[in-house]
């Protein structure tokens, strides 16, 4: 596909999930049988993008192949941007259970970029482990073109379609679709319907995959095939376009001639790639009780630590709930691992009140949480008949690793200053001489 405006712009996916994927835009514009041949054809450009260390397992690597019109390597050099992502610096560690209303959309032109405002974070691209969570809130498509040093990045729409412009092809994705674009990988976000909200992950540790399924065997959860990767698409476009990156952190910039989303072919599993979350086969009790969260993980970055994970991207989607003699909604609990959810639609089935669409909520290590007074009196006293959660879909970023809100977040308006209250009212129903039932 060749350059076309944002408003002609034709969808088109491969399907699989860590496939060994290759695409052309122009007819045998990938070299055959080598990677990087004396000359490649129409004149382009080979060049490698590493996600991973050239000597992990064959399964763990990640790299492509990229054919394109100028190397990345013809650029000058970057200045330190004086405007930094929002959020600012982490603030001081809480073990408070904090949580937040939505983003304000912006007044003024905001872009994607602009839009990101850090809320909270377990580590930075000095290791390779931890991750940043951002919220965004945006109503400009970006004209400049971003690349992210310190992670891949997890984006989950809450409002308004993305359409991301990347080095290997064009994604769109609406609320209740995920993408990731993977480290290093160039991009841009237009935004079709003109305002956008979500949240995002930048994770620093090992690449997103499927979790492994165990005793469930071949099938369930997100199956591979319903991941899109996309196919080659290539600007030739001579004018000043400015790249951005992430480094460490800070954002850089510098100036290029031309369009670096210039890529005319490509193949490798470094790809960025689409999932719609309503095809998550969900999994749970057709008995009683209520199985660990973990069966509904999409993606997971697994640590060092083997079981638990750098990230878990965890998802509660619409489904039947048919536990006999059970408390249905999650249960009150105390975990190891840190838990920030948000919520894409809907209401989540634990909360009566307070935990917005486009809202937040943290949940560190080891402090106590559940569902609220409203939906635990509600839960005891229900007649359990099979019941079906409709217009839902929040999700968890957990993770090994204590998250620090930053100051930013830790100061906005947005926090609610009264969030313990949802709890505060259960009451004391014990009654030493009543062992019912
Ligand atoms: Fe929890």
């Amino acid at each position: 596909m060749h350059a076309q405006e944002q408003s002609e712009v034709t969808l088109s996916y491969q399907s699989g999930f860590g496939n060994q994927f290759a695409s052309e835009a122009l007819p045998g514009a990938l070299p055959v049988g080598q990677n990087s041949p004396q000359k490649v054809p129409y004149g382009l450009y080979a060049e490698l993008l590493s996600g991973t260390a050239f000597t992990v397992p064959r399964s763990e690597a990640r790299r492509t192949w990229l054919y394109r019109i100028h190397p990345s390597a013809r650029h000058g050099r970057y200045r330190r941007l004086e405007r930094q992502l929002a959020g600012g610096e982490l603030g001081e560690p809480t073990p408070n259970r904090l949580r937040w209303s939505p983003l304000e959309l912006p007044a003024a032109g905001t872009d994607f970029l602009d839009g990101l405002v850090r809320t909270a974070a377990n580590g930075d691209a000095r290791q390779p482990q931890g991750a940043s969570l951002y919220r965004y809130a945006a109503n400009r498509s970006m004209e400049r073109v971003f690349y992210d040093a310190d992670g891949e990045l997890l984006i989950v729409p809450q409002q308004g379609r993305l359409q991301l412009f990347t080095e290997l092809g064009l994604l769109e994705i609406a609320p209740l679709e995920i993408a990731v674009v993977p480290r290093g990988m160039k991009f841009r976000v237009a935004l079709p319907d003109g305002e956008a909200r979500g949240y995002v992950c930048e994770n620093h540790g090992c690449p997103l995959r499927l979790p492994d399924l165990g005793p469930i065997g071949s099938n369930g959860l997100a199956n591979p095939r319903d991941f899109l990767a996309p196919v080659a698409f290539y600007e030739d476009r001579q004018a000043p376009v400015e790249l951005v990156q992430k480094f460490l952190g800070e954002l850089w910039a510098t100036e290029l001639d031309h369009s670096p989303l210039d890529v005319v072919a490509w193949h490798g599993n470094h790809v960025p790639y689409k999932y719609d979350l309503r095809r998550f086969n969900t999994l749970g009790t057709v008995s009683f009780d209520h199985p660990d969260p973990s069966i509904f993980t999409v993606l997971t970055s697994p640590s060092a630590i083997h079981g638990m994970a750098n990230i878990d991207f965890v998802i509660f989607p619409p489904r039947w709930m048919v536990a006999e003699h059970t408390f249905r909604p999650p249960w009150f609990h105390r975990n190891l691992m840190n838990e920030f959810m948000g919520l894409i639609q809907g209401a989540y089935d634990a909360k009566a009140g307070g935990f917005l669409p486009g809202g937040a909520s943290l949940h560190n290590c080891m402090s106590a949480h559940g569902p609220d007074q409203a939906s635990t009196e509600q839960a005891i006293a229900a007649e359990l008949r099979p019941h079906r959660i409709d217009n839902t879909m929040a999700f968890m970023f957990e993770t090994g690793q204590v998250l620090r809100p930053t100051r930013e977040a830790l100061e906005s308006p947005s926090l609610q200053p009264d969030y313990d209250q949802c709890w505060a009212g259960l009451g004391r129903t014990f009654d030493p001489n009543g062992r019912q039932p």
